[in-house]
């Protein structure tokens, strides 16, 4: 018999709870359904007692306390949160949890480019499309539906909303956050921690922090900044 080593399951444990956790643990189960070599062990939670069960899989403790979980399991964080977004980024990095850590997962019913790289701590849900060349990111979420057109960019720790559409060669920069149902228009640049609401047309470059919504999009307000940076 021709021996081919089997991959071993990718265990993951995911950063988070009811809210994103659970859109991500549901979309892990699914492939673990549809037959793909990979496992969801448990959540690391920062409210929920150790022991909850949440999505037919326990709550394994704080997330500081990721040392504790078995070294071949992989963390994926799902805690962004609309207009806190900076502070979010910084919790997952001061957790100071080493790359090899990190899983990245992709639904089986995404369509991502074969040639787009997808940085660690990332993940793309359900119906979500990629298209080539463009860039993802560490610890991004690209939710349902979401399309991100070809030579798009998303960096670190930003949010793409079910069902928003990035036109070609846009960008997220750091932390930031494209509604549901916006559209960032071609080239565009959304700078760090900047938020586009709900169905947002965003039609021209926003600056660092700023809040848009409307078609067009025009500023509403400034997403609260950080103490210090992080
Ligand atoms: C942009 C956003 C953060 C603004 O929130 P906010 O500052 O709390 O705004 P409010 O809800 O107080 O609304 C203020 C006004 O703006 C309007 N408004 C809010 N968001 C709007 C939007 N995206 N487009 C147009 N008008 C909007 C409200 O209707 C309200 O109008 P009114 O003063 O005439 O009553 C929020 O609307 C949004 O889009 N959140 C994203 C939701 C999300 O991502 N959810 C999780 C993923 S599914």
């Amino acid at each position: 018999m021709v021996g081919f080593a089997r991959m071993s399951t990718k265990k993951i444990v995911v950063l988070g709870g009811p809210g994103d956790g659970f859109s991500l643990a549901e979309a892990i189960q699914f492939a673990e359904r549809a037959g793909r070599d990979v496992k969801l062990v448990g959540f690391l939670n920062d409210v929920l007692p150790r022991g909850e069960i949440l999505h037919s899989v326990p709550v394994l403790g704080a997330l500081n306390d990721w040392r504790e979980v078995d070294s071949d399991v992989q963390f994926i964080p799902a805690i962004q949160k609309v207009g806190d977004m900076p502070q979010r980024a910084r919790r997952i990095e001061d957790l100071r949890i080493p790359d090899d850590r990190w899983g990245t997962f992709v639904h089986p019913a995404a369509v991502v480019s074969s040639d787009v790289e997808i940085g660690c701590g990332s993940f793309v849900l359900s119906c979500a499309t990629v298209q080539p060349a463009a860039r993802i990111g560490r610890f991004a979420g690209v939710r349902a539906g979401a399309m991100l057109g070809h030579h798009c960019e998303i960096g670190d720790h930003t949010y793409v909303g079910p069902n928003a559409t990035m036109c070609g060669r846009s960008v997220l920069e750091r932390g930031a956050y494209l509604g549901p149902g916006a559209v960032l228009m071609d080239g565009r640049v959304m700078s760090q921690f900047s938020l586009a609401g709900i169905a947002a047309a965003v039609t021209k470059d926003v600056p660092e922090y700023w809040v848009v919504f409307g078609n067009p999009a025009r500023r509403v307000g400034w997403v609260k900044r950080p103490q210090s940076k992080p």
